[in-house]
């Protein structure tokens, strides 16, 4: 029987470098033997790229209907792509996932960390990664890292404070939480952060 795989997932603001981690992860883990899933939300599943297109596409949503929307595409990717690839084995990393809910909705737009742990319990049940990645930086250097990158999207064109309270959210995040979350300083050079993550990770792969 093929053992379940793990579940990462990766967290951070604008820029952190979460899309370059997440490759330099998987290289890692197919040199340890497994096959890796990317995938990145909102998104990852085809209902879910439907729902990002939609909250993507435009902004003014209401922020609690702007949460459910992030949930229901959690659910559908949870369901379509990622239970089963971890039933298949396949160990499967996603940019992003709820802890993102929790901060930019719940925080960082209000809705509260209440709502948010209601819809994540009702989106999720008793699933939850097996470790979580917190790429901490400064704001301004995250902005820059984004600009360099190309095109912007509605949650970058935000202001700096909005994405000061993202921060501290995730940061609350990981001292609530931390069986499951490593935070990681970003503003070090890619081959650092990985190894940052390297050390974190060999936690999961001695259990492998
Ligand atoms: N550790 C690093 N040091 C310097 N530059 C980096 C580092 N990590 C990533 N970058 C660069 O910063 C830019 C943003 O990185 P990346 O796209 O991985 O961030 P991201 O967290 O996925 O951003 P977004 O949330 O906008 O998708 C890219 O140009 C990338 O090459
Ligand atoms: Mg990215």
């Amino acid at each position: 029987m093929t053992a379940r795989g793990r579940f990462i997932t990766l967290e951070g603001g604008e820029g952190a470098g979460k899309t370059t981690l997440s490759r330099g992860l998987a290289t890692i883990l197919e040199q340890a033997g497994h096959t890796v899933l990317r995938t990145r939300e909102p998104g990852g599943s085809p209902g879910a790229e439907a729902i990002r297109e939609l909250v993507l596409g435009r902004g003014g949503w209401d922020p609690l209907a702007e949460a459910m929307l992030m949930s229901a595409a959690r659910r559908e990717h949870l369901r379509k792509t990622i239970e089963p690839a971890l039933d298949g084995g396949r160990w499967v990393i996603s940019d992003r996932f709820a802890d993102s809910t929790m901060a930019y909705q719940g925080d960082a737009e209000g809705v509260g960390a209440e709502r948010c742990r209601l819809l994540t319990s009702l989106a999720l049940g008793q699933v939850r990664p097996d470790l979580t990645l917190i790429l901490d930086l400064p704001v301004e250097l995250g902005a820059a890292r984004a600009r360099q990158r190309g095109e912007t999207n509605r949650f970058e064109d935000k202001p700096l404070g909005f994405h000061e309270r993202v921060r501290q959210a995730f940061l609350r995040i990981a001292a609530d939480e931390p069986g499951r979350c490593t935070v990681i300083d970003a503003s070090r050079p890619v081959e650092e952060v990985l190894e940052q993550a390297r050390v974190a990770l060999d936690r999961l792969l001695q259990a492998s």
